[in-house]
């Protein structure tokens, strides 16, 4: 599948005959992504727009998870922006591992990220292990993945409650973040959850916990005023609207035996093992610990000391990635080493070639292929995928290729 194209928001309401309201109500409900902008800081809309939209009028006419308002509550796992993320990119993964390897009984995303890549492998039967360096995305997998105990009416409840406070006081997030990364009433209103989640923490499970961090972390997503990472934030006022937390659909009967880590891959990989071991380090040399300094601060709320205009907290250097570095070969090569499994799955995109500037990636395919080679026979696939830019259009002839090693 394609998705080299951008569409207007006009083509967008009459091709679906919607309002612009319904458009809008689907984003606050977190329906349909909120799309990235162009120069003019006007909406560029793309397939997954229109994807997403056809999903949500076949849900309606269902009747799926709707309530009075006709928008579904539940959140989903793919429902965030994230550099990088193969949320387009699943069944092209699914099809390639199927076709190598159909008889997986557990499955490893070793650079999970948002997840959604071990989540299409989280069925009954196969094992999952997920891990990331990130402590934001370790609560995600806490949420989606981990088989603790909830309370799912609890959780609802406090969710409501949540998105019914009226805040009245400055709290850390909005005297630093307010009117800059999210309107003062959203950053009040966030800090203020925030806040209360960690005073009721000795009533709540880790599970719950880390349901309701999510919640938060994924709406507030929806309402920041960026173009889907906290590096910087626009110069326009932040819109107004509303934050709202929404309950996460969670799959309980598929995360029986599950493992979530929160760890160096390259060392975690010398403990565990797997039958498919997906493996998606960053590719350039931006670190993800930047990118999303303010959602791990958020998930960590220890309230450091920030610093510069984009307000990063100090000292992020236990969560930078070798792999954004000049060692990302060396790295790379020892990771591989020391994999245990029957299939190795390695995606790497081709956006740039190897060498030292920002956007350059590195490692280059030979340094990759060479790893793998060492460990089986190497195969790659390939396949067209929208680039996730900041900002600006869509990048053409963006491939994903996907690097398949069979094990010796
Ligand atoms: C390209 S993204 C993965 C995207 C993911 N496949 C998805 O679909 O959302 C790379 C991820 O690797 C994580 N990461 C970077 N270095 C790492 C390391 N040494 N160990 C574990 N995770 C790391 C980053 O935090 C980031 O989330």
């Amino acid at each position: 599948m394609e998705y080299n194209n951008s569409y207007s928001t006009s083509y967008i309401l009459d091709k679906f005959d919607i309002s612009r309201q319904t458009l809008y109500n689907w984003i606050n409900a977190g329906l349909v992504m909120e799309p990235e902008r162009d120069w003019r800081d006007w909406r560029v809309w793309t397939q997954q727009t229109l994807d997403e939209i056809e999903n949500v009028i076949t849900m309606k006419k269902d009747g799926v998870k709707a309530d009075d308002t006709g928008i579904e509550k539940n959140l989903h796992i793919n429902n965030r922006r994230y550099l990088g993320s193969k949320h387009k990119m699943v069944d092209f993964i699914k099809e390639t591992i199927d076709n190598e390897f159909p008889k997986y009984k557990s499955f490893c995303d070793l650079f999970a990220g948002t997840g959604v890549v071990a989540n299409a492998f989280n069925k009954k039967g196969v094992k999952v292990i997920v891990n990331d360096l990130l402590h934001s995305n370790y609560l995600s997998y806490m949420t989606w993945f981990y088989d603790g105990m909830y309370n799912s009416g609890k959780v609802n409840k406090l969710i409501d409650d949540f998105n019914n406070i009226v805040p009245s006081n400055d709290n850390y997030l909005s005297i630093n973040f307010g009117n800059k990364y999210f309107s003062m009433e959203n950053a009040r209103k966030a800090g203020t959850i925030r806040e209360h989640i960690d005073m009721i923490s000795d009533e709540l499970t880790t599970k719950e916990k880390a349901m309701l961090i999510t919640s938060l972390l994924y709406a507030l997503d929806k309402v920041a005023n960026t173009c889907g990472h906290y590096d910087a934030y626009r110069k326009s006022a932040p819109e107004n609207q509303k934050l709202k937390l929404l309950y996460p659909s969670i799959k309980d009967s598929e995360n029986k035996d599950n493992e979530v880590y929160k760890e160096d891959a390259n060392k975690l990989v010398k403990s565990i093992k797997a039958d498919v071991m997906y493996i998606d380090t960053p590719y350039n040399s931006r670190q993800y610990a930047d990118a999303y300094h303010l959602l791990e601060n958020i998930a960590e709320w220890k309230k450091p000391e920030l610093e510069g205009v984009s307000m990063k907290y100090k000292n992020r250097s236990k969560i930078k990635s070798d792999y954004c570095t000049i060692k990302a070969p060396l790295a790379f090569s020892n990771l591989i080493e020391n994999v245990d499994a029957k299939l190795i799955v390695v995606s790497y995109n081709n956006m740039a070639q190897k060498g030292n500037g920002r956007s350059n990636a590195k490692m280059s395919d030979e340094e990759i292929i060479e790893a793998l080679s060492r460990k089986g026979t190497v195969k790659t696939y390939e396949t067209k995928h929208q680039y996730f830019t900041t900002g600006k259009a869509t990048i053409e002839d963006h491939k994903e290729r996907l690097f398949v090693c069979k094990c010796k």
